[in-house]
């Protein structure tokens, strides 16, 4: 018998960043659910390509999510559509370097793509989602845990679980459910960002208590489960899904 629960029949889903990654999986998902997808991102080649592999019921829009105007414009579209039962909020940038060497250019960067882009998305939900309607942003294990080196994607990070809570707060009077996720280390182009390349990645999977990194599609799996029906009395959650890192510190094996 199908499971209804996990059913997305009926529903229009905005997908941002749904060109790559975690939202391009999370636009597939819940698209053979039977949503009917939007994938808005500024990667016009990759979002198109994508809209036209799914196929019926997923149509691409050009979205910089920085931009109050596009916003503005995606909401004439869709609120004329009978706005959108799902928002998930999955573009994001990535950089690495320490305090140092950030030059105050690019930390407002990463915080305009991450923070202030997770603003104006929980602004659009606040016109467009229907009541009943829920919303997952996109925190980072990087946003629970300090880490050197990660203070500007950090920053946006913790930004992203504060304002969603805020937003389950001031949502929940008309039924809109508001969760962020918070991904560790997930297999995906985001980790070709500045910083990233000298990373000694074995070293790296070792220190992950799973011992390996994750997949977009396992992160998708938690998405699916937030912004569907199944998870009808949660709200304001954080969902860490990142094999083990936040739970705490392994004991260093002594080499004998
Ligand atoms: P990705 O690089 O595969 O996908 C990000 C997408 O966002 C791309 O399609 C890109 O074109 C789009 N994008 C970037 N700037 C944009 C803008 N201004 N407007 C609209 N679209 C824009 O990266 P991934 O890994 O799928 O990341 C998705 C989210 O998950 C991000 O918010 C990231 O910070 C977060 N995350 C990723 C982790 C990972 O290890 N991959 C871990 C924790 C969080």
């Amino acid at each position: 018998m199908a499971d209804l629960a996990q059913d997305f029949h009926g529903k229009r889903a905005l997908v941002t960043g749904g060109a790559s990654g975690i939202g391009a999986a999370t636009a597939e998902l819940i698209h053979r659910r039977g949503a009917t997808v939007v994938i808005a991102d500024v990667d016009a080649s990759r979002g198109e390509a994508l809209a036209a592999r799914l196929g019926g019921r997923a149509v691409f829009a050009a979205l910089d999510v920085t931009d109050e105007g596009a916003w503005l414009r995606l909401d004439e579209e869709l609120g004329a559509e009978g706005g959108l039962q799902v928002l998930v909020h999955s573009a994001g940038i990535a950089y690495k370097a320490s305090i140092e060497h950030t030059s105050l250019g690019d930390f407002r960067r990463i915080l305009d793509v991450n923070l202030v882009g997770t603003f104006l998305a929980l602004s659009a939900a606040s016109r467009l989602v229907t009541a009943g309607g829920a919303v997952a942003l996109l925190s980072s294990v990087r946003g629970v845990l300090a880490t050197a080196e990660l203070g500007a994607y950090g920053a946006s990070k913790f930004g992203v679980r504060a304002l969603g809570r805020v937003a389950a707060l001031e949502f929940a009077e008309r039924g809109i459910r508001v969760n962020s996720v918070c991904p560790g280390s997930i297999v995906t182009p985001i980790q070709a960002a500045p910083g990233f390349q000298d990373d000694d990645m074995d070293a790296y999977v070792n220190s992950i208590p799973l011992r390996r990194r994750g997949t977009p599609e396992e992160v998708a799996e938690a998405i699916a489960y937030l912004v569907g029906d199944q998870s009808g009395y949660v709200t304001g959650s954080e969902f860490v899904i990142d094999g083990g890192m936040a739970a705490g510190r392994t004991t260093p094996k002594v080499q004998r």
